[in-house]
């Protein structure tokens, strides 16, 4: 993996590590919550379960094929064939025998609760209007295999960015090399539909995603400059936003990892201490790093740097923008160019002082 994350588990006991899930301790939040409050739903919908049999594709060496791993688990391709009708059960979303399918499988034992968890918060989700738009289609929890069903999207944002990265390095010319990587208007048409996403995600879902990073991102073939609709994946990080004399909900193992440089530095400066939930000002801030990788193509942002110093850089994440201008790729963020313009006040140092995203909509739509 180029940029692995850091895990939490570091704080757990080495006896219990293989057991229990990293500790995650989230603190209450004192401060009024700029964002929009979600109440919660008395009627919250259970867990979808797919239940048609599923079958792992295999290669020609019969190996099972992969379309990823992380830190909770294994992505395998798969296909299903439909089972006998099981009565009682909340059907899971139709499923036609031809499509491909991705599973979500544990890859440790203490993953299952995080992946049960995550199938909450995906059924929630797939209840909500615009779902299809912003987030990866889900098919339901499959028991047996204690596994995510999702529909298979090969393609990630991380791996987009390397290949327009490679394009761009064959491609030396003196008007480009002032550009992001994937060109002037793809980057826009990128920029606003993700920043699009994350307000959907924040203001109407109601949740903060927890751990934005290209690799959390998958592209399915769309229309447009940017020819592709970004969808976020991996919710095993998610919390609800809660109104502000409502208490968190720590029974979810939130947080588990970090990535540098995508992590908001207050919550890199929280790893020592008990206080760490994600919010949708940390979320906003890994958005804006996300989309600085994707301008400079460097999945890394610091990549000459060494890992120490890297996090050292992460940790005044807010000088992210004359950081990544210093680096490699950095004649691609011009001063008060677009790139510019649309991060930099998504990374401001004060969490409180960040654009929020239905102001960050309109500014990446005049830009
Ligand atoms: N629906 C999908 N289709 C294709 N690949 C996927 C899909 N979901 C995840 N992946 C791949 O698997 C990787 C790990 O998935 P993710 O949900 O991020 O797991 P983790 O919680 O363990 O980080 C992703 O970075 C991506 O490359
Ligand atoms: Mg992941």
């Amino acid at each position: 993996m180029a940029n692995p994350p850091i895990q939490l588990s570091l704080q757990t006991d080495q006896s219990t590590a293989s057991l229990t899930p990293p500790v995650t301790p989230i603190a209450k939040e004192n401060r009024p919550n700029p964002f929009q409050t979600k109440p919660k739903e008395k009627d919250q919908p259970c867990t979808t379960y797919f239940t048609d049999d599923l079958e792992i594709c295999r290669d020609s060496n019969d190996r099972q094929i992969e379309f990823g791993r992380g830190v909770w688990s294994t992505v395998y391709k798969a296909r299903s064939t439909p089972s006998q009708p099981f009565l009682g059960t909340p059907p899971s979303s139709p499923v036609t025998a031809a499509q491909v399918l991705a599973v979500k499988a544990p890859l440790r034992r203490d993953a299952r609760p995080v992946l049960k968890a995550e199938a909450a918060t995906l059924t929630r989700l797939t209840h909500i209007n615009g779902h299809e738009l912003h987030i990866v289609p889900y098919h339901g929890f499959h028991t047996e295999l204690c596994a995510l069903v999702l529909s298979a999207i090969p393609l990630s944002l991380a791996t987009y960015t390397e290949d327009q990265a490679e394009l761009a390095r064959k491609r030396t010319g003196l008007k480009t090399m002032f550009e992001p990587v994937q060109g002037t208007e793809a980057f826009k048409d990128l920029a606003k539909k993700l920043i699009t996403g994350l307000n959907w995600l924040h203001d109407t879902a109601g949740v903060v995603h927890g751990d934005i990073k290209p690799q959390n991102i998958l592209l399915r073939e769309s229309h447009g400059p940017f020819p592709y609709e970004p969808l976020f994946i991996d919710f095993s990080a998610t919390v609800e936003i809660t109104s502000d004399d409502e208490p968190l909900d720590t029974t979810r193992a939130s947080m588990s990892s970090f990535t540098p440089p995508f992590t908001a530095p207050e919550m890199l400066a929280s790893l020592m201490c008990s206080e760490m939930a994600p919010t949708a000002e940390s979320d906003v801030f890994s958005l804006a790093a996300t989309l600085l990788a994707v301008a400079t193509g460097d999945l890394l942002l610091y990549s000459n740097m060494n890992h120490r110093l890297r996090l050292e850089m992460a940790r005044a994440g807010h000088q992210i923008i004359d950081f990544t201008r210093g680096g490699m790729s950095g004649c691609r963020v011009p001063k008060n160019g677009f790139v510019e313009r649309i991060v930099k006040p998504a990374v401001v140092k004060d969490p409180k002082m960040r654009i929020a995203t239905a102001d960050w909509v309109k500014l990446v739509s005049e830009v």
